[in-house]
């Protein structure tokens, strides 16, 4: 019996020696808190694509203001006083992008071009599996489709988006990697960027609030969030005549893995599309009856 000691003593080594070779595998994300954390669009030279953003560095953030979800009947509702988000994407760094760069993970029933539409598990049960339904009930709440279910909006965003992250990729997550457990992560990292643009209070805080009986002008919109971000983040509007404040993108590059949630601002790479008249933007009030 007392030989089994040295024996086991011995497997024990041999597993630390295993994994101290693992941690060196370039392709996983196992060492990049060990790493000092690059600057997304400014990395050269040989990196750990799952340690910094190689491919779309320029992360955006982007937000909807709507006034209802045409699915209310259902109890799908709107946050009060707060913008949704609509995603967490990875521009390449001159603004241009790339979309569904991974076929085996797209979940998007409803797929733009000719990608072919996923008809398997709704993407919100593979978080139910992994025990998330408190991340499932946060983004019924924050995470809001209209005139579609929610998890059509996530899936969409996933599949569309998620899979064009370097950090995201699921050899990132090495051999201990958990079915679906990247979705989640996407799905966290975006909340926790989303968490960090309070969009409907830095407007408040300049008496910019959503009323239907005033009008707003765009360069006070602008000036608003680009005080509060550090930089200035797109606008955008719809109607006919691009009057209605709908949605904002914040941009930045990212220190080291997206998921550390380390972001430098940087300026958006277009101009608006909203009317630019002094108040020519409606900010409109919610439908009551989707609060
Ligand atoms: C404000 O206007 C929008 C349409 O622009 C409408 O959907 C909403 O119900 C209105 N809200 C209130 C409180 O009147």
């Amino acid at each position: 019996m007392r030989d089994l000691v040295p024996l086991a003593v011995a497997a024990l080594c041999s597993l630390t020696t295993a994994s101290v070779l693992h941690v060196s595998t370039p392709a996983s994300s196992d060492t990049c808190a060990l790493q000092e954390p690059l600057r997304s669009c400014a990395v050269t030279g040989e990196v750990n694509s799952c340690c910094v953003e190689t491919k779309g560095g320029l992360v955006v953030n982007t937000q909807y203001w709507q006034t209802e979800t045409g699915r209310e009947d259902a109890g799908q509702k709107l946050p009060a006083d707060s913008w949704t988000i609509h995603g967490l994407w990875p521009d390449f760094c001159d603004g241009t992008w790339d979309q569904y760069c991974d076929l085996s993970r797209q979940y998007d029933p409803r797929p733009n071009g000719d990608v072919p539409p996923y008809k398997g598990p709704q993407i919100g049960t593979f978080l139910e599996k992994l025990g998330k339904q408190d991340l499932i009930e946060y983004m019924d709440k924050y995470w809001v489709s209209s005139y579609d279910e929610n998890w059509v909006l996530w899936a969409h965003e996933f599949s569309k988006h998620a899979t064009c992250f370097s950090t995201f990729d699921v050899k990132c997550y090495g051999s201990q990697y958990k079915m679906h457990e990247d979705v989640v992560d996407y799905f966290e990292t975006s909340i926790a960027f989303f968490q960090k643009l309070p969009t409907w209070q830095w407007l408040a805080d300049k008496s910019i609030r959503p009323c239907n009986t005033t009008t707003y002008t765009l360069s006070d919109l602008e000036a608003a969030l680009t005080e509060r971000y550090g930089a200035r983040p797109y606008i955008g509007c719809s109607g006919d005549d691009k009057t209605v404040v709908s949605e904002v993108w914040y941009f930045s590059n990212v220190l080291g893995r997206s998921q550390r949630i380390e972001s430098v601002p940087v300026d958006a790479k277009t101009e608006s599309n909203c009317a630019k008249a002094p108040g020519a933007l409606q900010y409109p009030e919610r439908n009551p009856r989707s609060l």
